[in-house]
């Protein structure tokens, strides 16, 4: 058993980690402001004898420090963030302060806490920004194209930089794909592709596909991303390391609509909209690192997946 902070705990991967790292056995402390987590992410956490809930800013100046020399986690899973890359546009600052400054007082409260033994962050695909050459490898030069990807990319150099400060902790970045399932907050038009199609068609609405369809992304459930967590804070490890959390599969956004009909046993009409100014055009993760050093594979086959995303 691990004793193991989870930041954003109330989030659509924080509280699939969260009942994961139950389920197998971790005692877990969740850490949450509310800003964007929900409450009913957590129903199942609630009342578990190995799960205790702190309501508090994680990037308050000193919060972390107390809990880590309070609680004495011996992991920390770093998902609290601005998590929409819109936002961080319109507001540079708070994706500073949330994305950045706040892995920074991760790092510091880590390096000088003795229990913390690693370090994991949720990095994203979107420090890669429109890389040409797929798919995409952890050493390719990251050119992101969005303070989102900027500020991620900076918070891996802190989790780098707080391993060379302290050799007793490990740390792991991990750069997520476009993740999909339950719990996904549809409300925003910026939501995952996923979650919007899932939604439209629960309405009765046709799913509206920006440009022609054929554009790719590599689709990972939020299972598998959760299973990745896992493996990232309790795998025994040195040093600092940056692994992609993909399928290494693309999938066109008409593979999507056509598989989302499979599921539902009746083909999708998608209605047209213009393609979204600045959309990447393919997107694809290749998956052996995060395989060879965490043995992590994702298993979810997509039709599976989108089966049990429309039926909840
Ligand atoms: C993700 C981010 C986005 C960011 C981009 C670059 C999410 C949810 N989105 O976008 O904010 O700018 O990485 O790092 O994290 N699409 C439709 N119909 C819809 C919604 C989307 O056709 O209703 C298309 C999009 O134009 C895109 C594809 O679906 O081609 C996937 O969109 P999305 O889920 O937003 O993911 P990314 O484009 O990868």
């Amino acid at each position: 058993m691990t004793k193991i902070l989870v930041t954003g705990a109330a989030g659509f991967i924080g509280s699939h980690t969260v009942d994961l790292l139950l389920a197998e056995g971790h005692e877990v402390t969740g850490l949450d402001n509310f800003r964007t987590g929900r409450e009913e992410n957590l129903a199942a956490a609630f009342g578990h004898p190995r799960f205790k809930l702190i309501r508090a800013d994680a990037a308050e100046p000193g919060v972390l420090a107390h809990i880590l020399a309070e609680d004495k986690p011996e992991a920390v899973l770093h998902l609290a963030a601005l998590v929409s890359v819109p936002e961080s546009i319109a507001q540079p600052g708070l994706n500073r302060r949330l994305n950045i400054e706040m892995t920074g007082l991760l790092a510091q409260a880590a390096v000088t806490a003795p229990g913390v033994r690693r370090l994991v962050l949720a990095s994203s695909a979107a420090v890669y920004g429109a890389c040409p050459d797929l798919p995409l490898r952890e050493e390719s030069a990251g050119r992101p194209l969005s303070p989102y990807g900027a500020a991620k990319l900076a918070s891996e150099h802190i989790l780098g930089r707080a391993v060379l400060a302290q050799p007793g902790l490990s740390a792991l970045a991990l750069r997520y794909f476009n993740v999909y399932g339950p719990r996904q907050d549809p409300r925003s038009p910026y939501s995952g592709v996923i979650s919007l199609f899932a939604a439209a068609l629960r309405e009765g609405r046709a799913p509206a596909i920006h440009g022609d369809g054929g554009q790719t992304r590599d689709f990972i459930a939020v299972a598998d991303v959760a299973r990745a967590n896992l493996l990232a804070l309790t795998r025994p490890l040195s040093g600092f390391h940056v692994l992609n959390v993909c399928t290494g599969r693309a999938v066109s956004l008409q593979e999507l609509l056509a598989a989302m009909g499979q599921a539902l046993g009746a083909a999708v009409q998608p209605a047209r909209a213009p393609a979204r100014v600045g959309d990447i055009r393919h997107s694809l993760g290749f998956p052996g690192r995060a395989e060879s050093l965490l043995g992590f594979r994702a298993g979810g086959d997509l039709t599976s997946g989108l089966a049990r995303l429309l039926r909840d």
